[in-house]
């Protein structure tokens, strides 16, 4: 399955601090934001990349990811010139995609637990057999997002409903998406809501009224993260500085998933190393090169 990632928008709610350069190439305690979606998207097994942006921001995305053969994938990049909604990026992509079943993933949700890795290939596998898996999790403040509502005696989805103002479950609909090879033929379907925009809501929706979505819950193993406002970006850094600093783990290193998934060898591992400097980030990577070495 290919994968997309969406890094698009102006950022306005971290003014100034995104005046000038595309959020999700902020950094996320010690990477840019945008390693940790697409470390999700590599740990379900995806290797093909589109990277969607701004004119302005996607040079800098290039910049940073390159061809992607450092992480032993491939990466291709295309323009979202007005931000138009997260559906568009299926339209934008729809050359990219070929006809085949795609996933996307925000470029600032970040996701960590145990048997992360387990739920994403679950969700490839699931649009891969049909139709569209996608994630909920429980949060405090449900009225930021999209949230869904279960049948209680079934645990089936009910409805998805688009930042509401009363909403009937704390359920929110998280960033990561998974489809079938319909999602682009659907997308073209959808008109723009009263923000302007094609919603990815209204996408959902489509699948749910043909019976045709799955929600998987994340529960309390997981943290899914914001970094909308310079508060959550912050408190984002902080969960990621401290379980790195009580593990010696890093948290969406794509060097390390590739490692992982054998993409690269530890000699590819190594000369990144030899690119990152004197930082822990470099000592780090040539910690696994030796371990695997
Ligand atoms: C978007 C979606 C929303 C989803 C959220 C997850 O919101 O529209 O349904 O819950 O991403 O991060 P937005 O980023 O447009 O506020």
């Amino acid at each position: 399955m290919k994968g997309i990632i969406l890094a698009g928008g102006k950022g306005t709610r971290l003014y100034p601090a995104t005046l000038s350069i595309s959020k999700q190439l902020l950094p996320v305690f010690d990477k840019p934001m945008i390693y940790y979606p697409l470390t999700t998207l590599m740990l379900g097994g995806i290797r093909e990349v589109l990277v969607i942006s701004t004119p302005r921001d996607l040079p800098m995305f290039r910049e940073l990811l390159g061809s992607g053969e450092d992480f032993g994938i491939s990466i291709d990049y295309a323009e979202q010139p007005e931000p138009n909604g997260l559906a568009e990026a299926f339209i934008i992509g729809e050359r990219f995609i070929d006809g085949g079943p795609a996933a996307l993933i925000l470029g600032d949700n970040i996701y960590y637990g145990a048997g992360l890795g387990e739920k994403c290939r679950a969700g490839v596998r699931s649009a891969q057999g049909g139709g569209a898996c996608i994630f909920a999790y429980q949060v405090e403040d449900p009225e930021r997002y999209g949230v869904v509502t279960f049948d209680p005696a079934t645990g089936t989805a009910t409805s998805i409903e688009e930042k509401p103002a009363a909403p009937r479950s704390n359920w929110a609909v998280t960033g990561l998406y998974y489809y079938d090879e319909q999602v682009s033929e659907i997308a073209r379907t959808l008109k723009p809501s009263p923000r302007g925009e094609l919603e990815i809501t209204d996408l959902n929706m489509a699948y749910l009224e043909r019976g045709a979505l799955t929600i998987e819950r994340l529960g309390r193993g997981f943290a899914w993260l914001d970094t909308g406002t310079h508060e959550s970006l912050q408190d984002a850094g902080a969960f990621i500085r401290t379980i790195e600093h009580r593990t010696g783990i890093k948290i969406a290193c794509p060097e390390e998933v590739a490692l992982d998934l054998g993409y690269i060898d530890a000699s590819l591992v190594r000369q990144r190393a030899r690119g990152l400097g004197r930082t822990g980030y470099a000592d780090y990577l040539d910690r696994l090169a030796s371990s695997v070495a």
